[in-house]
């Protein structure tokens, strides 16, 4: 058996749910990306930030993770603020955006319909997340941001979920990383007020003192 290489190619169909529903955007839009978003970042990252999934006017479109959505704003400011990244971020690929011992990925790496991916397209999907890591010889640190790739990770290492709680704000050490739990940067979390830019922040004052 061949080992899963931490990259999914951009045609992979192996969750049909998702191949048909990248299908049906690509009818209709066929000059987005359409595929199955890669990470984007430094191979020599010792931080990794796992997001959920593309979304369909956000990543999905444009081909680079929280790239074209809400989310991608108060994520890429937040980490320019800390030093892992430039402040080039303008929502498109080819804005200059560069990150700094830092690299993004998605627990789910094609868009699901209504941003909510099924436990089946998790589980399909979690050996990409698994071999990104494992392909990182620096990586210390991992920032889940919201409960499913929180969940999808602990899963991955073989934890238990019991003892590895998803809480903003917590750290677990697991497998000699030491994970960093977010809510989500979504625009619905902000808008309601789950998750404001200082909390977002601490998070990532947080991972800085700890990589520091
Ligand atoms: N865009 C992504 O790439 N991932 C998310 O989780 C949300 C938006």
């Amino acid at each position: 058996m061949t080992a899963t290489p931490p990259e999914a190619p951009a045609d992979c169909r192996l969750c049909p749910r998702l191949a048909t529903y990248r299908d049906e955007v690509r009818a209709k839009h066929p000059d987005w990306f359409n595929g199955a978003v890669p990470s984007f970042g430094d191979e020599a990252a010792s931080l990794l930030v796992v997001g959920l999934a593309p979304g369909v006017t956000g990543a999905h479109k444009t081909g680079r993770p929280f790239t074209g959505d809400y989310a991608g704003d108060l994520l890429y400011a937040t980490l320019h603020k800390f030093g892992f990244a430039n402040a080039a971020f303008d929502a498109r690929p080819d804005d200059g955006l560069e990150l700094y011992n830092t690299m993004i990925t998605n627990a789910v790496r094609c868009v699901p319909p209504q941003n909510k991916p099924v436990g089946a397209e998790i589980n399909t999907c979690r050996p990409f997340m698994m071999a990104r890591i494992a392909a990182l010889p620096e990586l210390k640190a991992i920032v889940c941001l919201g409960g499913i790739s929180h969940a999808s990770l602990v899963r991955g290492f073989g934890a238990r979920q019991a003892a590895h709680k998803f809480a903003h704000q917590a750290q677990h050490d697991i497998d000699g990383y030491r994970i960093f739990d977010s809510y989500h940067c979504s625009r619905y979390n902000t808008n309601t007020g789950r998750l404001t830019p200082e909390m977002f922040e601490a998070v990532f004052a947080d991972v800085a003192s700890f990589l520091n």
